[in-house]
């Protein structure tokens, strides 16, 4: 798809110098009519990165690396043709043709880049708090955890102050309109009392894309209290299960694997200690489209999870879904410490490099996890236990592994390779099924709650389109931010806005995602069907169980998201819980 034409291309590389462009990047020293420095995609001490201003090109006599200064935006940025091609244009202040876009697209492309300037003047409002605010609590919190104030800065760090509405009177005063600041999952709103900010008195960790830009916050207590961390909940921009923390640095580390974690401070420490390749998940168990995005950059994992049980049955999980894109985790043990920050901090630098050395095969990691159900110096539990990994072993396909696999386990337990080899087969041969490594779509608790939420949302998007005159009827009860992913959120978002104009067309709906893996579940969406609802009476009854399960989804998250100490939010909940009965008395015709 030529989108620019060509010869707007070559002016936009034209206007962008490419000794200027690579000097953001990478210390340039000049020798000769070329300008050297240490190559940014391979590891090395030497400097053999030599930048070209006469040819207006680069090249890395260690590791063949070159290109123009359009190919080193998309390498170095992890950018896409388009996406560098408008990095650079915008740079260089060129404008470039707006490419033509239907109602539907402007309508979500505002509404997006406002939501994502609202994070950004919230970061540079914590940011500011923090080194100037008159109470210095949030920048002493972080120094005594050990963050030096280049660390500090590298993550736009911040604080958000002990008064409740400052943040929201700031973005107000700065023109932002209500229904944008309410998308945004900065505030909460009373009827009465208005909005007022959702983080208070903590210390902010602000949640990049691998873009930079800011599209959430995470927010720490400073000290014992409850929540722990309280993190902005999903909105337009704000997709949990797409997005690692730490990875915008991370995707341009030099180390040539990437660390997965399970906090954003065990993500700074490790950064700090020089493992600048460190990411988490954002307060929600790890997921394939995180595996996706990790598989991008590298095949190399290693798993830095806690020590505790929960954090080995967070790796357990972690790993069938590493697998599913190809990707064999490794898991780092840091015993006898809970986590990657408390190792640095006793341990320091080297001795973590040493446990990356040492770190686990994924698969004998759970070898030994399952031993310790074991007793192994009784004949029997040793049986049963060498039962239980010959399962797992069925689940190897490719013959070669799985006798690798036979082999070092053989070796571990000091049992002889031959009989694994022949007990895997026989139950090969009685047909048992290896043990399902199901991969867990959402985060494991209530999953079949959250399931049966998911099916609801399908069915309501599904009639919506199905039904004529339902939306009028709905309209003034449901908005978009019931819906609880992020996908469904923007979908609706769509979906109204056609409705409202009259002209509902889903197929252009899914046609504004360029994702396949999304214009796939959009068809989903688009065709819910529920058993056993036949007559238009059973359709209404369900429509309104349908609304009330996501309006009391909605209370419940809040409810989970809540400081126990703030009464005014505390209030709104009792109300709205009140309110939900009406949900269940709302007139549906349908025709
Ligand atoms: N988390 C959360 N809500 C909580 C507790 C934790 O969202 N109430 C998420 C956060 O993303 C956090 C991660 O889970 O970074 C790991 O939690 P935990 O191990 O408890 O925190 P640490 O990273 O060790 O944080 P700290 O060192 O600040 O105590
Ligand atoms: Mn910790």
């Amino acid at each position: 798809m030529a989108l620019y034409p060509d010869e707007l291309i070559q002016e936009i590389c034209e206007r962008n110098d490419i000794v200027d462009v690579i000097g953001q990047y990478v210390k340039l020293t000049r020798k000769g009519s070329s300008l050297f420095g240490l190559c940014p995609f391979h590891n090395e001490k030497t400097g053999s990165f030599s930048v070209s201003p006469d040819k207006q090109m680069y090249y890395c006599f260690g590791c063949h690396a070159g290109g123009t200064v359009l190919t080193f935006i998309r390498e170095y940025e992890k950018y896409s043709f388009r996406e560098a091609v408008e990095y650079l244009a915008d740079r260089a202040g060129i404008a470039l043709p707006t490419v033509e876009q239907s109602p539907e697209e402007k309508h979500k492309a505002d509404l997006r880049s406002r939501l994502l300037e609202i994070n950004k003047e919230a970061a540079k409002y914590y940011y500011f708090l923090l080194r100037n605010s008159k109470d210095q609590k949030g920048y002493e919190y972080l120094k005594r955890r050990g963050l030096s104030d280049e660390t500090i800065n590298g993550f736009g760090l911040g604080y958000a102050g002990i008064s409740r509405n400052n943040l929201y009177a700031y973005l107000k005063n700065k023109g932002f309109k209500d229904e944008e600041l309410n998308g945004a999952g900065l505030f909460h709103y009373d009827e009465r009392k208005g909005f007022g900010d959702k983080f208070w008195n903590r210390v902010m960790f602000p949640i990049m894309d691998v873009n930079k830009h800011v599209i959430g916050f995470g927010g720490r207590v400073m000290g014992d209290g409850e929540p722990k961390y309280l993190n902005s909940p999903e909105t337009m921009v704000f997709d949990k299960g797409r997005n690692l923390f730490g990875l915008h640095i991370a995707k341009s580390s030099r180390k040539d694997y990437l660390i997965l974690c399970e906090g954003y401070m065990d993500v700074i420490s490790l950064h700090q200690a020089g493992f600048d390749c460190a990411v988490a998940s954002l307060g929600t168990a790890f997921t394939q489209g995180q595996a996706f995005l990790l598989k991008k950059y590298t095949s190399n994992v290693y798993l830095s999870y806690d020590s505790d049980d929960a954090g080995v049955n967070a790796a357990l999980r972690a790993l069938p879904i590493l697998k599913s894109v190809g990707i064999q985790g490794r898991i780092i043990d840091m015993r006898p410490y809970k986590d990657p920050d408390e190792f640095i901090k006793n341990l320091g630098a080297e001795e973590y490099e040493k446990r990356i050395k040492e770190a686990k095969n994924g698969f004998l990691f759970s070898i030994e996890v399952l031993e310790r159900q074991y007793d192994l110096t009784d004949p029997d539990g040793k049986t049963r236990f060498f039962n239980e990994v010959g399962k797992k072993l069925l689940s190897f396909e490719d013959e070669m592994e799985r006798n690798n696999y036979i082999e070092a386990v053989a070796e571990k337990y000091m049992v002889s390779a031959e009989s694994l080899k022949s007990k895997v087969a026989g139950f090969a041969l009685s047909g048992i099924k290896p043990e399902e490594e199901r991969v867990p779509i959402k985060s494991g608790i209530n999953r079949k709650k959250k399931d049966g939420l998911v099916e609801s949302q399908k069915l309501l998007l599904t009639w919506l389109v199905e039904e004529k005159g339902l939306y009028k009827q709905l309209k003034d009860y449901i908005a978009p931010e019931d819906f609880t992913s992020t996908l469904y959120k923007q979908v609706a978002v769509l979906l109204f806005g056609q409705l409202e104009e009259g002209s509902v067309n889903p197929g252009r709906i899914a046609n504004q995602f360029e994702n396949e893996e999304d214009q796939r579940e959009i068809a989903g969406i688009f065709n819910a069907r529920l058993e056993n609802v036949d007559s238009r009476d059973d359709k209404i009854k369900a429509i309104k169980e349908t609304l009330y399960k996501l309006k009391e989804n909605r209370i419940n998250t809040a409810e989970e998201d809540m400081e126990t100490t703030d009464v005014a939010c505390l209030q709104k909940l009792i109300e709205d819980k009140k309110n939900l009965e009406k949900y269940k008395d709302i007139r549906i015709y349908l025709e």
